[in-house]
């Protein structure tokens, strides 16, 4: 198992610098941008720049600071309003998909946000007791590393919807290895999957549990985009035979042809990245597909993708190679509770809860995870239709 997935026993930082820390990662994302860049909003699902950094802000004030901080007073009370996400318990929210209409307050603004929530919470965490707060602040910054990869995958999406198809860093994406895939045998019996309460984990990992395996093979490596490529060229995307009902319907309402950001010209296929357009590279992993492309890809390989049990059991046996940075895979887990799942009382139970319903588990990581964020047991989430995740395939059988 490469280091990724290794758990990061809070980085022998004391909570104060792990804090300032992840703050200045998140701000060292947008320091590329323009505040233009900051304040679009390219589809209803992703946020603006600007957004992101003010929620995150947001999150330690509403869930941390007002509760624990003495005379601690909301910066702004629009700002509850303007920054919360969907925590229905905490109270009014402005429209995800109006995110984009907030030129105000100014970027400017939202920096200062940030920096006198920053203060506060220094405060805060040198004079009240750390039992009272350290949960909870883990948590906030987890939280904010989750936004530091939607920040990401929300900037591609809207740097890709400009003509002049604008690189967000320089670079080159790293290549594949070209090494045939390997299948590895698991034998079906008793397994236990789950947060084993070492370190931080989202309550949505617990609890930790059995789960009967019939004996299967996973591959162990990810689906290359040249892998993808056959599947393009053998027509995958006008044989409905391959497809779900749901996903035919997409391809056809949407026009799918490729995975999200391919474009097919003159001199072959490329793709849009936070690198810019560049070649197809088919050594890489294939990203940004949706549940429904993985699916139907797997069917036309003779193959299925992994159940979530399946995927943790071989990656907990150090059996998978890229099982952490390169893709999240889709899994053919729908998202629900585990068996005995609670989510903590208050609004911060709606924090991975009410969203176990229409969408499914993506294993794994991507180029975009924080380093350290992610472990096997991470459970990441979206509909099935997403391609905008840093989303990929890891093919199983039997
Ligand atoms: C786990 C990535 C689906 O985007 O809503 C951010 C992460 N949760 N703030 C999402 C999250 C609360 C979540 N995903
Ligand atoms: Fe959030």
């Amino acid at each position: 198992m490469s280091s990724r997935l290794q758990r990061c026993e809070g980085p022998d930082l004391l909570p104060e610098r792990q804090y300032r820390a992840v703050r200045a990662a998140t701000e060292a994302l947008a320091a590329p941008l323009s505040s233009e860049d900051c304040q679009v909003q390219s589809m209803p699902d992703a946020s603006p720049v600007k957004w992101h950094l003010a929620h995150t802000s947001w999150f330690f004030e509403t869930f941390l600071l007002t509760p624990l901080l003495r005379g601690y007073r909301p910066v702004d009370p629009a700002y509850s309003v303007l920054f919360n996400s969907y925590y229905v318990g905490v109270g009014e929210r402005h429209p995800r998909g109006r995110r984009g209409l907030l030129t105000r307050p100014s970027l400017e603004d939202v920096y200062a946000y940030r920096r006198h929530v920053d203060a506060a919470m220094a405060e805060m965490m040198a004079c009240v007791p750390a039992a009272s707060w350290r949960n909870r602040v883990e948590l906030g910054l987890h939280h904010e590393q989750q936004h530091q990869e939607l920040i990401l995958m929300d900037i591609q999406h809207a740097l890709s919807c400009n003509p002049l198809q604008p690189a967000y860093r320089a670079g080159e994406a790293a290549h594949g290895d070209g090494a045939p895939t390997q299948w590895v045998g698991v034998p079906g019996g008793l397994y236990e999957i789950g947060h084993d309460g070492n370190g931080f984990a989202f309550d949505n990992e617990a609890p930790r549990h059995r789960v009967w395996l019939e004996r299967f093979e996973i591959a162990d490596r990810l689906v290359t985009a040249g892998d993808y490529l056959r599947f393009i060229e053998a027509g995958g995307y006008r044989s409905p035979q391959l497809w779900l009902s749901d996903g035919w319907a997409a391809v056809e309402a949407d026009g799918w042809a490729a995975p999200l950001y391919w474009r097919e010209g003159g001199d072959g296929w490329t793709c849009f990245s936070l690198e810019g357009r560049k070649p197809v590279d088919p050594s890489v992993p294939l990203l940004h597909v949706s549940y429904y492309e993985a699916d139907a890809f797997a069917r036309w390989a003779g193959c299925r993708l992994p159940t979530e049990a399946e995927w943790e059991v071989a990656a907990d046996q150090s059996r998978l190679r890229q099982c952490d940075d390169r893709a999240w895979q889709w899994t053919a887990s729908p998202y629900v509770a585990y068996p005995g799942y609670v989510p903590a009382t208050g609004a911060i139970g709606e924090y991975n809860g009410k969203f176990m319903v229409n969408q499914f588990v993506l294993r794994g990581g991507s180029p975009a995870t924080p380093p350290g964020h992610s472990r096997p047991s991470y459970r990441n989430f979206y509909p099935p239709s997403a391609r905008w995740a840093f989303s990929g395939i890891r093919l199983a059988r039997g």
